[in-house]
This record gives C-alpha cells, structure tokens and sequence, in this order.
C-alpha cells in the first residue's frame, strides 16, 4: 500500500507531487508529506490525514522547486501520526526517502542503526531505517549508497531517495512493490502507479523487480543488481487522464459503476472474433497442455475472490474439469494438492496483492501453470505469470470494486467456455446460445443502469439499519458475499452473506423484527426454494428485498420490495445481479455520509500480508 511519487524538472515539482499523490491517494490516505529540494538543502513537511491538511501548511511555506519526493500512506507499522508520515530523513537532513511496502528486517537494522551508531528514530516505522542506511554509506555518492543500504535490507520496497548534497538526480528502487517512470520532455516523474504522472505525460517505464533507477531531468538510467545498465521499451499508455477523473460524478464509484456495461464490451471483444470463437492471443499455454488439465485452482482475495466463486460454476459446468476456490491468505500457507496438471488461476484487479502474488508462486513451485485475470497491465500478479488475460476495465480509483468484478466474472466465462471447447465438454448449441447471450449483457447492464430510482428508494428506507444479511442460492451466493462485502466496506454496517439454504443451521437466529435482508431469487431452478427461504425468514419480522429476473413477480407476494434485473440465462446472472446490489451499497453510503471512495481502514492496493 502507500503510493509515492517524485518529480525531477522543469515544473514546480511541489504541484506535480501534490497532484500525483491526489491520484494515488487509493492506495493509503493515512497521511501525507513532502520533500523538497531548496537551495541545496532538503525541506520536510508532512502531517496526518488527508493532503489538504499537507496543501494548507504548504501554503505558508517556500516550495519553489524542482526536485521532490512525495508519499500518501496507509499504516503498518506506527499508527497514523506526524512522526510517522514519510518522507523520513537522515539526522543530519541530507538524505530524504519514501517507501512503500515493509522492510521485514527492520528489527535487526534499528537495533544495529541505534545501538552501535548512535542514530536517534524519530518514528516507530520500519520505513526510517532506509534513510539512516542510505546517509551511513554516503560517501558523496548516492548511487553507490542506495546499492549498500539495499543489500541490507530485507522485505517488499518501491523506494525514492534525494540527497541535498546532489540535488540534480533521484534515485528509486523496486523489489516487490509496484514502480514507473514517466518520462517526460526535460523532466522526469517516479511513481507507484501511473495514474500520477498522465497528466504530464503517457510514455512510461515498467520496472521490474531488483532495478534501481537514476532519474535526472533529461535522463532515466535502469539497473540490475550487478550495476549494469538495462535497455527498457517506453510503455505508451493508452488510456488518458480522464479515465482517471470523476467526469462529473460525485464519486469515482458511481463513474465505475456506470462504465460496467462498456468495461464487459471491451473484455468480450478483445478476445471474441466474428465468428465467436474465443482467441487466446499473447496467452502461451497450448491447446495439448490445457487439455491435459485436470484440475483448476482460483485464488484470489476480496471482491476477486467472489468472482472466483463465480468461475468454478462455470468452469465446473461447461468445461467439467473439477475447480477449487480459495482465498489467497489460506492457500498460501497449506499444502495444496498441485501438480503439472494444474491450471492456477489468479484473480487481481490490482496485481499487488502480496497474498495473491505469493499463492501464485507457491503453485508455479509445484509445478502448476499459472493464468492470470488483472486489470493493472505489467502489475507484478502479470509479471510473475505464465499468462496473462487482462480484463478491459481501465482505471479502477474507488477502493470498492465494481467494474473490475464484472470483468473479471466476463474474463472466468470466457477462460471456462475455451477449456469447454478445448476438453470437447460443450455442445456447439450450447456454446453457441452462451456466446450470443453474453454479447448482450453489456445492453442489458446498460439498461439497468439507466433507471436506478428503485433501488434508490431501497436505500433511503433502508440506511439506518443497523445490520444486513444477503442470502441466495447456487451462483446467487457467490454474489451475495460480493453484495454483502460492498456494503460493510462503504456504510460500515454490520453485513453478512450466507447460502440461503444454510440459514437455518444457525444464522437464523439473528433475525429479529426488522432485519434488512436481502434475498437473491435470480436463478429459475432454484426460484422456489428461494421463495421459501423468504418466507422463514419473513416469518422471524426480516425486512426482505428481493432481487429477481423481470418477469418473475411470484416474489412480490414474500418480499416486501422486489428489484429487478433484465432477464438472462441463470448462468449469466451473475453479471447483472450484482449491479442493483453495488448501487444499493453506493446510495446507503452516501445517505450515512460516509466517504465512499476511501473507506476507513481500507486502500485500494493490498501489498501486505
Ligand atoms: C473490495 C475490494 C477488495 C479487493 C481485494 C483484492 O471492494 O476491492 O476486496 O478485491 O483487496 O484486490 P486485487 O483485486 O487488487 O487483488
């Protein structure tokens, strides 16, 4: 988590920090700080909370620069305080840095740092230790002492150093935690993530893990470990600024919401041709070595977890080939059954999910070949995989995710319907009807989202409850949890899903005059099971909305409202059924003021265990 950026160049580098910490703010939104080079001498500020509170004491100060380094951070080690925000210094003030991600030996070097050289920390982070390594090795040349201070340090890092002693270069680090240059005209920009320098530029480097970068203003030299310099293609970045703007909405999660039904277009165009066959192009497993598997793994977390659940429903029943789920956290620290024959699928919006990238290379140890669905083109989930399906959602900024599900869920159809075809277990009608109507989702979604004036009505008699359960049936569950996640991580209320067949095994027992639940009937084979849930739980006072396909209106008579989606095949239900479940969360959050694009406790990239 933590996003940092630095700014080497032509413009005031103060505004070009700012603005790019206000883009990365996603990943950590604790505090804020700046450092600045000013007349040879490097000045600090920084302060808990939100950037504003940076901007304003800014305001009173000097900041007429060329050269910086910022951070927005979201705590691990330290609790959100002044002292604790980076960027952290040296105590002789000549060497500044920021960091993202954890130096896992820090222990060791403060203990070494403090005991046998006398340094003074001035915060609990792991992150101080850099800046006194990095001013211990300095013997006037700051390359050579970001190269020792590395070789000491253990861990996950995207790191920015500057030195008042050579304040015509920045120096940056990637292992493990994400890392880009943007490379500009006279001017160069270092960032977590590039929605902090599009504004100034499109052409950026990827770095890869164990390089260490030399930005000047006219110039960005890569390294390897060894020193040796490394030849790197310009990535040119396809999508614009506004991608990363609000564009007028009130919230980046209601724009994201409404780019669903063009995110779900362009995942399905860019891998169906006109005849609707599915190509698989830049992916390079064969067809003989897909279908020699045997078995598929999803491991994801969160939201890209549930989409997961969603996957082995359609793998396991178009492709019949068996499919485990799991959480990444757990996966990673059992003994999974794995073998050559294993097709590994991961599932990350970010593709920095540290749990996520460790599952995956726990599994390609054992031999599994690994596929990965990510939104983050060049994240590291995408690096460290065999292959690579990217979904098509462009720039996810809200921390809830929305449009990156829904592509993901397009991207499982997609990956089940190929192995379908490649193991000859789907009938070419079948095959055929499931393409057709996939197609139309994006229309269908459209329409949905066209008149959301019900289920704004839900959450204006519905937003002061002080909890919620969400229940459903077959792939109805794996939306559920998704709905039910959505809703605790913007409004806070105390949510809870659970398989609607499930309820009376002991949940049941919480359900009281009142209780708001919401119940998904959107699968016809399992339509009047689901009515019967309603009704137990109608039985015990619940307050029930129900979410059910146009047409089906038996609900009407148990729930006491009823939010339709458009009707489509239950297997592709998924896709739509979500939708009422995300605006609904959206309009509750919105009615109990919470902040619904940075919710408390939460940032949008998860780089820690
Ligand atoms: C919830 C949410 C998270 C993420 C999870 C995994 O709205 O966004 O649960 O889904 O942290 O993140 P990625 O997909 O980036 O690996």
């Amino acid at each position: 988590m933590c996003g940092i950026v630095g700014y080497i160049g032509k413009r005031n580098a103060t505004e070009v920090i700012l603005d790019g910490l206000k883009k990365l703010e996603y990943r950590g939104y604790d505090s804020s700080g700046i450092a600045l080079s000013i007349a040879d001498k490097l000045m600090v500020c920084k302060h808990k909370g939100r950037i504003v509170n940076l901007e304003e004491d800014l305001k009173n100060k000097n900041t007429e620069s060329d050269l910086g380094i910022g951070h927005t951070r979201w705590a691990t080690h330290g609790a959100p305080s002044d002292q604790n925000s980076h960027p952290h210094m040296c105590k002789e003030g000549k060497v500044a840095i920021v960091h993202n991600g954890i130096i896992e030996n820090f222990v060791e070097l403060r203990k070494w740092l403090s005991e046998d050289l006398g340094v003074v920390f001035k915060s609990e982070t792991d992150s101080e230790v850099v800046a006194h390594l990095v001013s211990y090795y300095y013997k006037g040349d700051l390359l050579d002492a970001v190269y020792q201070a590395i070789d000491k340090m253990e861990g996950a890092y995207a790191i920015g150093v500057i030195s008042s002693d050579e304040p015509d270069k920045m120096i940056a680090v990637r292992k493990d935690s994400p890392l880009i240059i943007g490379v500009g005209d006279g001017e160069n920009i270092i960032a977590s993530d590039i929605p902090a320098v599009l504004k100034y530029t499109k052409d950026v480097y990827l770095i890869e893990n164990d390089e260490v970068v030399i930005v000047t203003k006219d110039n960005v030299t890569i390294l390897d470990e060894e020193r040796n310099e490394i030849e790197r293609d310009i990535y040119k970045v396809t999508w614009d600024a506004e991608a990363a703007e609000k564009e007028g909405y009130e919230h980046f999660m209601l724009k994201e919401i409404n780019e669903q039904p063009k995110g779900i277009k362009e995942t399905l165009e860019r891998r169906l041709d006109e005849n609707d066959h599915i190509h698989l192009d830049g992916i390079k497993i064969t067809k003989e070595e897909l279908e020699k598997i045997n078995k598929v793994y999803i491991v994801a977390c969160g939201t890209a977890y549930h989409a997961g659940l969603i996957g082995k429903y359609a793998i396991e029943k178009f492709a019949k080939i068996q499919v485990e789920v799991d959480v990444a956290s757990e996966f990673r620290y059992r003994d999974p059954m794995i073998d050559e024959n294993t097709l590994f699928i991961a599932i990350s919006q970010s593709g920095e999910t540290l749990d996520t990238l460790a599952a995956l290379r726990e599994a390609k140890t054992k031999g599994a070949r690994v596929l990965s669905i990510v939104n983050v083109v060049g994240s590291s989930v995408a690096r460290d995989s065999h292959d690579v399906f990217y979904t098509w959602a462009g720039p996810e900024i809200a921390v809830a995710s929305t449009k990156a599900y829904t592509t993901q869920l397009v991207s499982v159809y997609l990956i089940a319907l190929y192995l379908a075809k490649v193991k000859n277990n789907i009938s070419n009608n079948y095959y055929k009807e499931l393409v057709k109507d996939l197609k139309e989702i994006p229309d269908l979604a459209q329409r949905l989202l066209s008149d959301t004036s019900k289920i704004k009505e839900v959450a204006e008699r519905n937003y002061m409850s002080k909890n919620a359960f969400f229940i459903g049936r077959g792939t109805d569950v794996g939306v559920a949890l998704e709905g039910s996640l959505k809703l605790k991580e913007i409004s806070y209320i105390d949510s809870f899903a659970i398989a609607a067949g499930e309820l009376k095994h002991g949940t049941i027992a919480l359900i009281e005059d009142g209780t708001f639940l919401v119940a998904l009937a959107t699968q016809d084979g399992l339509y009047n099971k689901m009515l019967s849930n309603i009704q137990e739980v109608k039985a015990r006072g619940a307050y029930v909305v129900g979410i059910a396909k146009e047409g089906n209106e038996e609900i009407e008579k148990q729930a006491d409202e009823v939010m339709y989606i458009p009707h489509v095949r239950d297997e592709l239900t998924p896709l739509l059924s979500v939708i009422p479940l995300q605006i609904l969360s959206y309009h509750i959050a919105v009615l109990r003021e919470c902040d619904v694009d940075k919710p408390k406790n939460l940032a949008k990239s998860v780089t820690v265990e």
